[in-house]
């Protein structure tokens, strides 16, 4: 890594969701591995798909890599969402083992590549692997391929605690500091979803996430009244400057939103 001269020099991805990139000096640093956490339904998929999704708009390939919900279940949910997939160059590898032909048409001028748990238990099969370890191997053997043959900016892990279930994590700060530097080695500028507890003080499974994490972005369902509202939060960002407070999270004609103020509705 270089020491930079000047902080104007520090390359962002933006997050795409209007007023939190203004409050983020314009987004995350590029190479950064930071956690989406949040309980269910919170939109951690939708969120992480809209940053992959503009960022082929814009000319930047990366990778989604499913592993709890299918591709076609993934891609249903964000067509309802109103994204527009005739758009991008949509990839989706059915297989790893095939992956060179799948991805040739992974032009430079970029492409959102996608691929599920289903893709990889192929290969797993076909070579009798079974041990948890074989399943990261596979996934970093996924990125790397695609890396080589694409030019590869961005990457998605959907999520984390699937893949705890898949591979042992009997030291788990070890083995994620092996894949949080892997990510960083590889160049990639990286989100990974965490399906978080119920508390802010308690934000992922292991509790060495978020310290290794360059960046955490929290996503909760606030109660008040009855009334249910979506909220985003950073919890915190590295070589940033940002604002910590807890904005209001909206999904409206096709744009994230995270507005300020949180006012208590009115009832
Ligand atoms: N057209 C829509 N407009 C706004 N919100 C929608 C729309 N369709 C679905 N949603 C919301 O999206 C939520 C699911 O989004 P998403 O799958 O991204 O969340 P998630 O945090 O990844 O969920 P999970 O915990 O299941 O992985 C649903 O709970 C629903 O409230
Ligand atoms: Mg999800």
């Amino acid at each position: 890594m270089e020491i930079i001269k000047n902080k104007k020099e520090i390359e962002r991805v933006k997050t795409h969701i209007i007023g939190l990139d203004e409050n983020l000096e314009g987004g995350i640093p590029i190479n950064h591995t930071v956690l989406f956490s949040g309980t269910a339904g919170t939109m951690k998929s939708s969120i992480t798909f809209n940053i992959l999704y503009n960022e082929a708009l814009d000319g930047n390939t990366g990778l989604y890599l499913t592993l709890e919900q299918s591709t076609d279940s993934l891609l249903n949910h964000m067509v309802n969402l109103d994204f527009d997939l005739s758009k991008i160059n949509l990839i989706v590898i059915p297989d790893i083992s095939n992956i060179e032909k799948d991805i040739k048409s992974a032009t430079k001028k970029g492409s959102l590549i996608i691929a599920d748990l289903g893709a990889i238990r192929k290969k797993l099969k076909d070579t009798k692997f079974s041990s948890g370890s074989d399943w990261l191997n596979a996934i970093f053997n996924l990125i790397k391929k695609v890396a080589k043959s694409t030019d590869l900016k961005l990457f998605v892990l959907d999520s984390l605690a699937a893949l705890y279930v898949l591979s042992k994590f009997e030291d788990p700060r070890s083995k994620l500091f092996f894949i949080f530097e892997s990510l960083r080695d590889l160049n990639l500028t990286s989100y990974l979803i965490s399906e978080a507890p119920y508390s802010r003080n308690n934000i992922t499974e292991f509790g060495v996430e978020e310290y290794l994490a360059d960046g955490v972005i929290q996503l909760q369902l606030t109660e008040r009244y009855r009334k249910v509202t979506r909220e985003i939060s950073i919890v915190k960002m590295r070589t940033t400057n940002c604002n910590l407070d807890i904005f209001t999270l909206e999904y409206k004609n096709g744009k994230f939103q995270a507005m300020y103020g949180g006012k208590t509705p009115v009832i």
